[in-house]
């Protein structure tokens, strides 16, 4: 994976079929995807369960790009090598999840794999200060996690203008996760945000039978950033 910060889209699978992972994966991706988002819920940080380990394996050989894991999970250390092992290759921990960030940042890289650390909505952009040279992503969550649809919280916005003052000439993305769409990915994408996720601003109305929507939905939200 090489670093940039041109604008990516992330489709999140959180909003695809979830009986048909492999193909909605080869779906999006071959409508214009650039990293596919995987979105890992246990129950417990967060109030809705997805899918762990074992499916992310499964689909990592429908996924020719960057396979983007979050996890919402607590603990997550037990996990990590698990996740490595399916073939993720950034994994996001949330900086809420424990008490240990720090190692648990140092087992993702441990791993194999290029580390993520997110931020609920609660919480301020300097708890990452001291983990900024060991991260190669920080995720703004810009709707409380746990479930897909939610409404982009704006005051967000704020959060991603300090993040990119403080990361500087680092080369770590800033990712935003949570009710994006056309109208709400310019104003991060100006605020220094490169990886946008999206759900359902990219699932609805397409199908893998009809995925040409996907496509319209992607270059929509792309195109919204250089308008
Ligand atoms: C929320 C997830 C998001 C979510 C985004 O907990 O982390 O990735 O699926 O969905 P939309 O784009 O529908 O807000
Ligand atoms: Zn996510």
């Amino acid at each position: 994976m090489s670093f940039d910060r041109s604008i990516k889209i992330a489709p999140s699978i959180l909003s695809a079929d979830f009986a048909n992972f492999g193909a909605e994966c080869e779906a999006i991706e071959a409508q214009g995807a650039d990293w596919v988002h995987v979105d890992v819920m246990d129950g417990h940080f967060v109030p809705n369960i997805t899918f762990g380990p074992a499916t992310c394996a499964a689909i990592r050989p429908h996924i020719k790009g960057v396979m983007d894991v979050h996890l919402m999970i607590a603990p997550v250390d037990p996990y990590i090598e698990g996740f490595a092992k399916a073939g993720a290759d950034i994994i996001t921990a949330h900086v809420e999840a424990g008490p240990h960030i720090h190692r648990t940042l140092q087992a993702i890289r441990g791993a194999g794999a290029k580390a993520g650390v997110a931020l609920n909505p609660g919480t301020p952009a300097t708890a990452v200060a001291y983990l900024l040279d060991m991260v190669d992503l920080v995720c703004v969550m810009t709707v409380n996690p746990g479930f897909g649809g939610q409404k982009f919280i704006h005051g967000q916005v704020e959060k991603v203008r300090q993040l990119r003052a403080m990361i500087g000439d680092r080369p770590i993305h800033i990712e935003i996760d949570g009710g994006v769409d056309p109208t709400t990915a310019p104003l991060v994408a100006q605020a220094g945000a490169d990886v946008l996720v999206a759900g359902s601003a990219v699932f609805r109305g397409g199908s893998v039978s009809d995925p040409a929507p996907y496509g319209e939905n992607i270059r929509a939200i792309r195109a919204a950033t250089t308008a």
